[in-house]
């Protein structure tokens, strides 16, 4: 069972649990294990708690982290250091955490972050992390099965997350883990063993700018879904519906003042008003306005964080 944390989800397992987490999961974008929790008010108890560990379990060297919130132990720096030397130095990384003096103290089972699955070598102007375009995937109520176009695709983020759901792949499948060092050589290839189903599912988008559909291309033949796609160089305002009805997405481009998204929506509304008229839509965009723009009921709006920058993914219901 899983439980919702501020930040996270707390799951129960072990090592193996974790491995599992990092290769089936689309959306986190690390997996930690957690080690201990206790009260420290001061670094004699941190020492003794942190010594009374058997950190063999958790890795052969850390690389310690420490984050404070109203907490007695508020040095981060002093933290690391002490850490440091009471522990053997290694590439895991080790995660303190301090809130109200209660010590949590983790270790990143994942390695690099989660959105570099291995697939996306080539990217074009402001791509999307993986790990977020699963998540506004999630967010728009998509699921395999339902069609999805893309009328600027840039990478071709959500159409290559799209297809590797639909067809069963795990996310994890083209990389490695640090916990993996720890587990017993196999437990990999026995997760990526079992048959997952693969649903038949419509996916197509296009860009305007030919390197970037030859890049997403690129990506999607190195994901192993490039058959699943098709992909096309055109303006978005020429697109056109590959099925009756389905769910088109779009990260509209944006500068500082907006004005990229605001020309690219007007553009996209003329899509919208045509061909994909029986199309729900959903659409990132650097402000509320920007979305106003398409002339479509807005079902719900959430507030994301695409790399440090606040957008909005609002959920447009179709029009016919
Ligand atoms: C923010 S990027 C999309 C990034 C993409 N989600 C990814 O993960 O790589 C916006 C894309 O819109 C394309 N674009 C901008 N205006 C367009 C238009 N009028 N028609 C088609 N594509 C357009 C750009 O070429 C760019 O690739």
């Amino acid at each position: 069972m899983a439980e919702v944390e501020a930040g996270g989800v707390l799951l129960r397992g072990d090592t193996l649990e974790a491995l599992r987490a990092n290769l089936s999961l689309a959306i986190p974008t690390r997996v930690l294990e957690r080690v201990a929790r206790f009260e420290a008010r001061d670094f004699a108890t941190l020492e003794r708690r942190v010594r009374a560990i058997d950190w063999e379990r958790f890795g052969r060297g850390f690389s310690p982290r420490a984050a404070c919130h109203a907490s007695r132990l508020h040095h981060t720096g002093a933290i690391e250091e002490r850490l440091g030397r009471w522990l053997p130095a290694g590439e895991t990384a080790l995660l303190a955490r301090f809130d109200r003096d209660v010590c949590v103290l983790s270790v990143d089972t994942s390695g690099e972050r989660l959105h570099k699955r291995g697939w996306r070598v080539e990217t074009g102007p402001a791509p999307l992390r993986e790990t977020l375009a699963a998540a506004l995937l999630r967010l728009a109520g998509w699921a395999p099965g339902e069609a999805l176009y893309d009328p600027m695709c840039g990478s071709g983020t959500f159409l290559i997350e799209a297809a590797c759901a639909a067809q069963g792949l795990l996310p994890g499948r083209l990389r490695s883990f640090e916990c993996e060092a720890r587990l017993e050589r196999g437990l990999r290839a026995r997760w990526l063993e079992r048959p997952s189903p693969s649903v038949a599912t419509t996916l197509a988008g296009s860009d305007r700018a030919k390197p970037a559909v030859e890049a997403a291309r690129r990506n999607a033949e190195r994901a192993g879904v490039s058959s699943a796609l098709s992909l096309s160089v055109l303006e978005a305002a020429h697109a056109q519906a590959p099925a009756v009805t389905g769910l088109l997405v779009c990260n509209l481009p944006y500068d500082r003042r907006a004005e990229g998204a605001a020309h690219a929506a007007d553009r996209l509304r003329r899509a919208l008003s045509g061909p994909f008229a029986a199309w729900r839509a959903a659409v990132l965009t650097p402000d509320r306005q920007t979305a106003g723009r398409l002339d479509r009921a807005v079902t719900a709006t959430h507030a994301v964080d695409n790399g440090g920058l606040r957008v909005e993914w609002t959920l447009l219901s179709a029009q016919s």
